[in-house]
Order: structure tokens, then sequence, then C-alpha cells
């Protein structure tokens, strides 16, 4: 059976490394791209990737026409993107009556017009092909609010919205689109979080402790797989049990 084609945006991330290697054991062609101004731990992702068939291609999610240009690069050279992973993020955490409006902009346009230029450009493919699975990489906190969130969090809680109508738009052609609610975890971004602030957030989770970059990972897997076919505009939520609905 032909590899299908995985392409994860903040690919060299903390979550995104930890993607890339989950979809390419599970037998995917992986392409991981992040920022070129990242390229500093390009060396360090492709020695922690050795020997997995994950290639590294740089690109801005946040501007519309590079993404075009990478979808149409990667489709060129490889065949077809069958597998999306939005996993591309940033914080600027700060409470709103100290906002800048950069702040507001900054987060909104990498975190949520990201998802779109990545979908826009990568959709028409994969509904001509038959065949697609996309997954948002969201937050728990995109699902309650946070205090000096509320950039990140209406940005996340924005592509639960896009999750869902867009998984109305494709679901007839073979195309799903989920996305994933992480609570905290081991990441770059959680570290930020001044350390008596994270301390208090731990403490509030059940399970006791940050979530695993491999535990989200295994999810995306989950959702990537081949036999998920029945599973769309859902939203799965792996945070510890930081935030539990019915
Ligand atoms: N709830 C209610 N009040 C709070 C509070 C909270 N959670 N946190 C702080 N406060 C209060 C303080 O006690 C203080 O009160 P007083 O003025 O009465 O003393 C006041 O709010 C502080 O307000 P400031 O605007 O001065 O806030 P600050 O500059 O000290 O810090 C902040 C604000 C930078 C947002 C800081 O609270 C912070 O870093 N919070 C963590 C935010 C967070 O969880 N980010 C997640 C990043 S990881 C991620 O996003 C990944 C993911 O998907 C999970």
């Amino acid at each position: 059976m032909k590899k299908r084609v995985a392409v994860v945006t903040g690919g060299i991330g903390g979550l995104g490394t930890e993607i890339c290697k989950q979809l390419a054991k599970a037998g995917n062609k992986v392409i991981a791209t992040d920022l070129a101004a990242r390229a500093e731990r390009v060396d360090a992702f492709i020695k922690d990737v050795d020997g997995l068939d994950i290639h590294f291609e740089p690109g801005d999610v946040g501007d519309f026409d590079a993404c075009a240009k990478l979808v149409k690069k990667v489709e060129d050279e490889h065949g077809s993107i069958d597998i999306l992973v939005n996993a591309a993020g940033i914080t600027r955490d700060c409470t709103l009556r100290k906002m800048e409006r950069t702040q507001w902009t900054d987060v909104m346009h990498i975190n949520l017009d990201g998802v779109f230029n990545m979908c826009r450009n990568a959709v028409d493919g994969m509904l001509a092909r038959g065949y697609g699975r996309i997954i948002n990489i969201s937050s728990v906190n995109g699902q309650t609010g946070q205090f000096g969130q509320t950039n990140y969090s209406a940005a996340k809680a924005g592509m639960h919205g896009f999750t869902m109508a867009m998984a109305r738009e494709v679901a007839r052609k073979g195309v799903t689109v989920n996305s994933i609610s992480p609570g905290y975890c081991e990441t770059a971004l959680v570290m930020a979080v001044p350390e008596d602030v994270r301390n208090k957030i731990i403490d509030s989770v059940p399970v006791g402790r940050l979530g695993k970059p491999t535990e989200i990972a295994r999810t995306v897997g989950f959702l990537a797989a081949e036999d998920a076919g029945f599973i769309t505009g859902a939203n799965i939520p792996v945070n510890g049990g930081l935030f539990m609905s019915s």
C-alpha cells in the first residue's frame, strides 16, 4: 500500500516533534514544517528523528502564499497531502487590560489564520483524491478560557468552530476534520508560565502532572489512521481531567 503523506505544522516544536515521530512510526511519510527562523533547532530535530521517514520543509503558517507554495511543493515531490496536522501555535499571555493590539493580532494570526491558510490550500487536493485527515491542535483553554489568555482562548475556541464547519463541508468526500484539546504538557510554551502559576495549575489537574507530548501524539495517530473515517467534527480532550464535560 502507498505510504500516506503527512504535513505537520509547528513540526519541530514540543508537540510537533512527537507528532511527526508517531505518524512516521505508523508508516506515513512525514513533512515537518516550521519557521525558517527556528533553523537552529533543525539539526537537533533531524538527529532526534534519525531513521524515520521525516523531512523538514521551512514554512510560515501566517503567510497564505507561502502555505500555497508549501502545499504545491509537497504534492509535486511526494504526490499528495493525505494528513494535515495544524500544530503551530504561539502564546502572548497578558491580561486584557494590559494587552497590546499586536499581542491579540499575532496570536489570532498564527493560531487561527494559520489553520485557514493551510486547510484552504490543502483541501482541494484532498477532495480531488477523496481522502484526507485534518487534525487541529487546539487547547483546553479554548474550552474553559484562561486568565491572561483572551487572545489564545479566543483563537483556540475559534479552531473548534472552524473544525466543525469544515468537517460538514467535506464529510461526503472521505475527508475528516477533528480537533484535539491538549491540557498542560511538558513543552516550552508551558515552561514559560511563571513557576508559581504553573505549580498551581498542575495542582488543579486531577491526574496530578503535566501531560507528555507523546500522549498528545498518540491521539493524533488515532485520528490520522485509515480506519478513523467515521470520526469527524469531533474534539478530543487530552488534559489529565483538567476539564470534563459530557
Ligand atoms: N485567577 C484569578 N486571578 C488571578 C489569576 C487567576 N488565575 N492569576 C492572577 N490573578 C490575579 C493576581 O492575584 C493579581 O491580583 P491583584 O491585582 O489583586 O494582586 C492580578 O490577577 C494580577 O494581574 P496582572 O494583570 O498584574 O497579571 P500579571 O502581570 O501578574 O500576570 C499573566 C498575568 C502573565 C497572565 C500570568 O497570570 C500568567 O502567566 N498566567 C498563566 C497563563 C497560562 O496559563 N498560560 C498558559 C500557557 S501554556 C498554553 O497555553 C498551552 C495550552 O494550550 C495549555
